[in-house]
């Protein structure tokens, strides 16, 4: 099946230059992306504290409680995950969890050993790392743990990296002399490959003895740093291109409860003064991958700096708690003190401590985003104080809103320099709005695109989703005199604890792979160009598909009444009050769904006070799990400020001006809406206040930029279609261009395909010569291309 296209560019017209911030990098501590991740630690629950329940909280039937009632899985039947002993028959030993004579306050437990008799034979506590040590031949790891035993106890040690059958590849040992606990350190070289080695410390005598704080590391990290990162982890950071950082997260930053946000300075230091915490993605992390370590991540990687700072919030949708505004004097100066450790001069106290913990120069850290994903009053407050605060110590320093359930550049009256805005969305999403920063103002704050992927029956990451966010990342390109900057989410995540897919980059302990949107955001990273200069499509496209019933939000059903759906002369629903037990209603988490989803055109009216809260009315409402949501959303607020925007998965687009109205939140309000076509328009009180045309979506997206350097012409051509799209190339004031250059192609027989840990690269990009003598390019279906072009 073939479709035509066509792309006009021309060269000479340069609309602006590139940004060169445009691909960075979005970490966070996510499905053990960091412990158990690209931190090259090799031991699983170092210092026994996984199974530790957090303050505030606590846990019935592996569930985890937290103070604000939100509820998570805490799945820990076995109380000291990770770790296990190998006691020979006629042996009698056994280990807990011992909080008594701690190491310090921040390493709250030890685990008691305690062999009791060994007559023969060795008794081993074990570790099995993260899913398994991985050793190879000839490398070479260095150990550190503190020890301490008990009077009585010889305190001879075994120590060995070995299989679960007693095969050994590397062996050491250490006498414990004290029953102070003493820091002890070994190195190990391994004679054998093995993914999933242990780590066994072994006693041929009775007795009892503890440790705490056991670490074991390659010495092959990331440019040989202690503490320091995967090579190959890093290796596929550094394949992207990358130009900035973003730490630590994503939600991680703000927890979910008051202990569990991020605080930095609880992870800088010794690794035996960090406090470890319990994030919300399930799992406890070291903070051995500290505020210093990103930093020095970033820098060892030539990226700028962003760090996310929590704001006082924790994560409101789960639900959030507050430092109220009087006490957010300590967090404000968390900030200011994270900026000045960064960059502060070694004379001053934090800069002083950066030198002590190994790098004397400020990092140079540039941005800082005040909060993750907050919102509302309560985040406008905050933000006011954070960004003030920084401005007039730091005013060097780039500061970013948040933003997250708001649109695009409102807000709020504040001052902004850039916003994050994040999407989590389908196909048809990022296919159909890859136009929408077209549409922006371009006298605001400019654009961070945050966090992007398509989620939407994506979990396994595959080529078509990686093309529809490619059509997207058009979109960007053209506009990136506004969006500057972007970062996929979520970066990494270990195969065997993934809370969150699809993710960019997947690993285990001796693989990684990316997905067929890594291999995009790869493709865009490396062929960015320096211009970017004027190009036009003309594209078949496809109907958008405007289908759906209504909803509105439960708390408002009091002051909505006389709802009438018709469509042309026949009635489809007439109800005057609504309730989950009226005809064609049905409760859905705080919404009530009215009507049929397969509904098309139809005009709606209802009669609604504002009240305090506004009403929010759901038009074309697909009715579908809230991770698959699709549906547009008519805001009125109680002041009278009108938005229609429209919600897919968790993102949100506006689709019209904002309007404001002369309203009384007391009296009654006529709404209406109609949908003719592709034309959706909303009515109050008989006047049109928005009115919104859908796009269909187009089979070919492109953007072209100049690389003047290499004299170049580089052409991004994306077609998430199932047609393979003959498409004219016309380049103009270029004098007579061939088209013909490299080509790199990203495309696969099946929109479904995608990668797996053994097969990493079912979908990958090719990389050839083309040549096109009638200058048609014949874009194959489902693909991404980009062609660089002599000119
Ligand atoms: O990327 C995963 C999560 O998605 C991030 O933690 C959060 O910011 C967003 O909701």
């Amino acid at each position: 099946m073939r479709k035509s296209a066509n792309v006009t560019i021309h060269a000479d017209k340069i609309r602006f230059p590139v940004s060169p911030t445009l691909y960075g990098l979005f970490f966070e501590e996510i499905s053990h992306a960091g412990d158990g991740g690209i931190y090259a630690e090799l031991i699983r629950n170092r210092s026994f504290e996984d199974t530790l329940v957090p303050d505030r909280c606590h846990v019935e039937n592996c569930k985890l409680h937290s103070p604000a009632g939100w509820v998570s899985p805490f799945e820990h039947t076995d109380p000291i995950p990770g770790w296990y002993t190998q006691i020979p028959e006629g042996c009698e030993a056994e280990i807990k969890l011992d909080d008594a004579l701690p190491l310090n306050e921040t390493n709250p437990v030890s685990l008691r050993v305690e062999a009791a008799s060994v007559p023969h034979g060795r008794v081993s506590v074990c570790n099995t790392g993260f899913w398994g040590i991985p050793v190879r031949s000839g490398e070479t790891y260095n150990l550190s743990f503190y020890g301490k035993k008990a009077d009585g106890y010889q305190g001879e040690l075994e120590i060995t990296l070995e299989d679960r059958s007693g095969n050994i590849y590397a062996s050491g040992s250490v006498t414990l002399t004290s029953g102070e606990w003493r820091k002890y350190e070994l190195t190990l070289e391994s004679d054998g490959d093995d993914a999933e080695a242990i780590l066994a410390f072994s006693t041929r005598s009775a007795g009892t003895f503890w440790l705490e704080l056991v670490s074991l590391f390659p010495a092959t990290t990331f440019l040989h740093r202690k503490n320091g990162l995967r090579p190959d982890l890093v290796g596929m950071l550094q394949q992207l291109k990358p130009s900035f950082l973003r730490f630590p997260g994503g939600c991680f930053v703000e927890g979910f409860s008051v202990e569990t946000a991020y605080r930095w300075k609880k992870t800088i230091g010794d690794l035996s003064e960090r406090t470890s915490h319990w994030t919300l993605w399930q799992y406890r992390t070291t903070n051995g991958l500290g505020y210093h370590e990103y930093l020095q991540m970033a820098e060892d990687m030539g990226l700028h700096m962003m760090f996310v700072v929590n704001c006082g919030l924790t994560c409101q949708g789960r639900p959030g708690e507050m430092i109220p505004m009087e006490d957010l004097s300590e967090w404000v100066q968390d900030m200011l003190d994270a900026i000045e450790y960064a960059n502060g001069p070694v004379t001053g106290y934090w800069g002083s401590l950066r030198a002590k913990n190994g790098h004397p120069e400020p990092f140079g850290l540039k941005y800082l985003e005040i909060g993750n994903e907050n919102f509302g009053p309560e985040y406008n407050l905050r933000y006011r104080v954070f960004y003030e605060a920084v401005k007039e110590k730091y005013p060097e320093i780039v500061t970013i809103w948040n933003t997250h359930w708001e649109v695009g550049t409102e807000t709020k009256g504040l001052p902004v320099e850039i916003v994050d805005e994040h999407f989590y969305a389908d196909n048809d999403f990022y296919q159909q709005y890859h136009d929408m920063y077209d549409h922006y103002d371009r006298s605001g704050p400019k654009i961070y695109v945050g966090e992007y992927a398509m989620i939407v029956d994506n979990k396994s990451g595959t080529l078509l989703g990686a093309l529809s966010e490619a059509a997207f990342m058009t979109g960007m390109e053209r506009n990136q005199d506004l969006v500057t900057m972007s970062s996929y989410a979520p970066l990494f995540a270990n195969i065997h604890h993934t809370v969150w897919d699809p993710s960019l980059i997947y690993f285990d302990g001796t693989k990684v792979y990316g997905t067929p949107s890594f291999h995009i955001q790869k493709m865009f990273g490396e062929h960015r160009g320096e211009y970017v200069v004027d190009s036009h499509v003309a594209t078949e496209s496809r109907p958008a598909g405007l289908y759906g019933g209504l909803g509105v939000e439960e708390k408002a059903l009091d002051r909505i009444q006389d709802l009438v759906v018709s469509n042309g002369s026949e009635t489809l629903l007439r109800l005057n009050r609504l309730s989950g037990s009226q005809p064609q209603c049905r409760e859905f988490h705080g919404t009530l769904l009215i009507g049929d989803p397969s509904w098309s055109q139809y005009d709606v009216s209802i009669k609604a006070i504002l009240g305090s809260e506004g009403i929010r009315l759901r038009l074309l409402d697909r009715h579908l799990p809230w991770d698959k949501q699709n549906y547009l959303l008519w805001e009125l607020d109680p002041d009278g400020e009108s938005r229609l925007v429209r919600i897919v998965g968790w993102s949100r687009v506006k689709l019209a001006p904002n309007r404001k109205i002369a309203v009384r939140e007391a009296d009654w309000q006529h709404m209406q809406a109609t949908i003719v076509d592709d034309t959706v328009k909303c009515f109050l009180n008989g006047e049109l206040i928005h009115e919104y045309q859908s796009a269909p979506i187009p089979y070919l997206t492109s953007v072209s930029t100049l690389d003047r350097k290499a004299g170049e012409l580089i052409i991004k051509l994306v077609n998430p279609s199932p047609y393979l799209l003959e498409t004219e190339i016309h380049i103009h004031g270029a004098g007579t261009v061939p088209v013909q250059g490299i080509q790199t192609v990203l495309t696969s027989r099946n929109p479904k395909d995608a990668n797996t840990i053994d097969r990493p690269e079912s979908v990958s990009p090719k990389d050839s010569d083309f040549r096109c003598d009638d200058g048609v390019y014949p874009l194959p279906p489902y693909a991404a291309a980009i062609l660089r072009i002599k000119i």
